[in-house]
């Protein structure tokens, strides 16, 4: 997969060279490239924003530079996601959608956002566009976002992660629930001890104890999970708490 990032603060994206996504880019697993968007601005203070029409507080980015920006960045069959407070909910779904894609090239606007026609004229020219966000929340800027987005897509890209089992067994996996509590060395550790069960050896009752864990933790936190699961997906013992 190849992935570009556009943004007015490349080094934000620093941490993309650590770590899994790290070694899959050294490695050539994954294909990344980080720009600067004032390489695309053509006056001398090499402006890449401007006043809103209407009125308001804030700058708008304008779509002049993001337009040449974006055709000489995006290949055909790419997707080009924005991240944006006001996009569609950034989930383990949308994460698997993405990670199907040839090429992710991710738009990160800053002040008040990228003029709207940017989106209109790739989505007019049939190009697969995604206006996402990470959450309820209002960022300084998409870098960080894209980030989250980046690293949550890449661990799914085949090579990424060593263990794809990994991939299934944890929260937001195939199960629909949240992961059990987890447990190593030492057995008793400042007074406080390991669950009798994940020492006894006996692998069903493992199973039972992680899936009872799962369904109660999601219950409490997470009630909307439970609401959503497939009651194909669950047993007469799931339904039992
Ligand atoms: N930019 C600013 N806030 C954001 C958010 N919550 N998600 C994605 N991009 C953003």
């Amino acid at each position: 997969m190849r992935i570009d990032v556009i943004s007015i603060f490349p080094e934000y994206l620093a941490p993309l060279h650590l770590s899994l996504v790290g070694k899959a880019v050294a490695t050539g697993v994954l294909d990344l490239a980080v720009h600067d968007l004032r390489t695309w601005a053509t006056d001398r203070h090499r402006t890449v924003d401007d006043t809103p029409f209407g009125g308001g507080a804030g700058m708008v980015m304008r779509p002049d530079v993001w337009g040449s920006a974006l055709s000489d960045v995006l290949a055909p069959g790419a997707t080009l996601v924005i991240p944006t407070p006001s996009g569609e909910r950034f989930t383990q779904r949308t994460a698997e959608s993405l990670a199907v894609s040839s090429q992710l090239v991710f738009a990160c606007g800053r002040y008040e956002g990228i003029d709207s026609r940017v989106v209109e004229q790739h989505r007019r020219d049939g190009v697969d566009v995604r206006e996402v966000s990470i959450g309820d929340y209002v960022l300084n800027g998409g870098e960080v976002a894209a980030l989250v987005m980046i690293e949550a897509v890449a661990r799914l890209v085949p090579g990424v992660i060593g263990n794809p089992q990994s991939l299934v067994e944890e929260s937001h996996g195939a199960a629909g629930l949240l992961e059990y509590p987890v447990y190593t060395k030492p057995p008793t550790w400042d007074g406080l001890d390991v669950p009798d069960v994940l020492l006894s050896g006996h692998h069903a009752k493992i199973v039972r104890w992680r899936r009872d864990q799962s369904i109660t933790r999601t219950l409490e936190r997470r009630p909307d999970m439970i609401e959503a699961l497939d009651p194909q997906s669950t047993d007469k013992a799931d339904r039992a708490l």
